[in-house]
């Protein structure tokens, strides 16, 4: 058997449609070897076979046909997205040239006049069908490559949220760990204040309860007033007198610094709400620094120069975060001893905070890179590159902007513009 007649074509379905039954039978026994065959006699039949199955993979289709012609055939065939994609070859006895133009305006992928040479026939029907199939498996391809895309997009993201969540937990640590020593201090000092002062109750105790004895003692002897004079000495009841308010005043400015560090800590979090509101961003630049002061203050000494600057619509517990990224990035800029400023100021319809160190500076190259998430130059699970991303968000969130300017040796300087009134709150009434 002729190995050509045992290809793959062999597989595909070809429809002839021609009124002339004899036209139908010529072309029908010359392909029928090489492809299954489908005919119809009017472009009304041609239209239902192609609805059913077999679908033809090509379509060799007479122009003059009583009741539907070719072009109104191939017509409807372009216009539904089902056979939009079936290779249409006219095959007539029109023989112009404007005929010709017309049917393959119209989306014929060929033209052949009848009568044709069998083969000829053939290898053109062989090249559209190669045509097609390299058409089909480019859209195959297509397709695969589009959903592997948006799989791996999901993916990605899946990632990305799961290291923004193991960042947010690595950064609550820290803090948990930095706020456990500030509060650590306080109640160290208090504590031992209260193991003295218990001391101290001791000796007051038992001068008071010597004192109680003696006076059951009549008459009073000078022996027991000399006992007495030489316990109280002895005891240091001046020296307590003037020591115990001291203690339990130190005690009480311990407390209260234990206290403050909860209410910053409730500020920072600002815990009961996230709502735009008025905020005072030097509060909340204050309570951020109490919150991670224990992280800076080994390395470096803040200097704060605050302007006059107007309340300002804001997260404000979103702003405190980028203070708090902007602060410690400076901070971890720093080697060994440096100093942070933190000036702020305003401009117009703008309040700009500014954080700038003396730390190692940015190398050029990188600082277009600063904002992409997860750069980072710092080393395996000290940084992951989200801080600044995650503080462009927020600020562009609040319609503002973060410049950066930075000599590599030098320092660094982040100044965070942010409008009095973000966009979305409309002009001020
Ligand atoms: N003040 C600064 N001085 C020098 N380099 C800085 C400064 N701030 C940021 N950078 C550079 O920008 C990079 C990205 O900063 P970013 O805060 O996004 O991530 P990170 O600090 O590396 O990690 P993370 O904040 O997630 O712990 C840093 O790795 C560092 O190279
Ligand atoms: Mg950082």
């Amino acid at each position: 058997m002729d190995p050509d007649k045992q290809s793959a074509e062999r597989q595909a379905t070809i429809l002839l449609v021609d009124d002339e039954s004899i036209n139908l039978s010529v072309f029908g026994q010359f392909l029928a070897p090489y492809y299954q065959v489908l005919v119809a006699t009017s472009g009304q039949r041609a239209l239902q076979l192609v609805r059913g199955t077999p679908k033809p993979d090509l379509i060799l289709l007479d122009v003059m046909m009583p009741g539907m012609d070719g072009y109104q055939v191939i017509g409807q065939l372009k216009a539904n997205p089902k056979t939009v994609d079936i290779p249409v070859i006219f095959v007539t006895a029109l023989t112009s040239d404007l005929e010709e133009e017309r049917g393959l305006s119209l989306g014929a992928v060929d033209y052949i006049y009848k009568p044709c040479h069998l083969s000829i026939l053939l290898a053109r029907i062989k090249t559209q069908l190669e045509l097609k199939n390299a058409r089909d498996w480019l859209k195959d391809q297509n397709a695969y490559l589009e959903a592997e895309v948006q799989r791996r997009h999901q993916e990605n993201q899946a990632v990305h949220l799961q290291l923004l969540q193991s960042e947010k937990l690595a950064a609550i640590g820290q803090l948990a760990a930095g706020i456990a020593h500030e509060i650590n201090n306080p109640i160290g000092f208090v504590s031992s204040n209260l193991n003295t002062l218990n001391g101290y109750l001791r000796d007051v105790f038992a001068v008071l309860d010597a004192c109680g004895a003696a006076l059951d003692e009549k008459p009073l002897s000078d022996q027991t007033l000399q006992n007495l004079r030489e316990l109280k000495q002895a005891k240091q009841i001046d020296y307590l007198r003037g020591d115990i308010p001291e203690l339990i005043a130190e005690s009480r400015e311990g407390l209260s610094r234990v206290r403050d560090i909860i209410q910053d800590l409730k500020d920072f979090a600002h815990a009961d709400k996230n709502d735009w509101e008025l905020g005072d961003l030097h509060k909340g630049l204050d309570s951020t620094l109490n919150i991670i002061g224990n992280e800076l203050k080994y390395r470096c000494t803040v200097h704060k120069q605050y302007g006059e600057i107007p309340q300002i619509y804001c997260l404000p517990s979103q702003l405190n975060q980028v203070f708090m990224n902007l602060l410690i990035n400076a901070a971890q800029a720093i080697e060994s001893k440096g100093d942070i400023h933190i000036r702020t100021g305003c401009a117009d319809q703008n309040v700009w905070v500014e954080i700038s160190d003396n730390g190692n500076g940015i190398a050029p190259e990188n600082l277009p890179r600063l904002f992409e998430p997860f750069f980072t130059t710092k080393p395996l699970g000290k940084g992951t590159g989200l801080g600044l991303s995650i503080s462009q968000n927020i600020v562009r969130k609040h319609g503002g902007r973060i410049e950066v300017t930075s000599q590599l040796g030098q320092g660094s300087r982040f100044r965070v513009w942010l409008p009095i009134r973000p966009p979305e709150f409309g002009p001020a009434e």
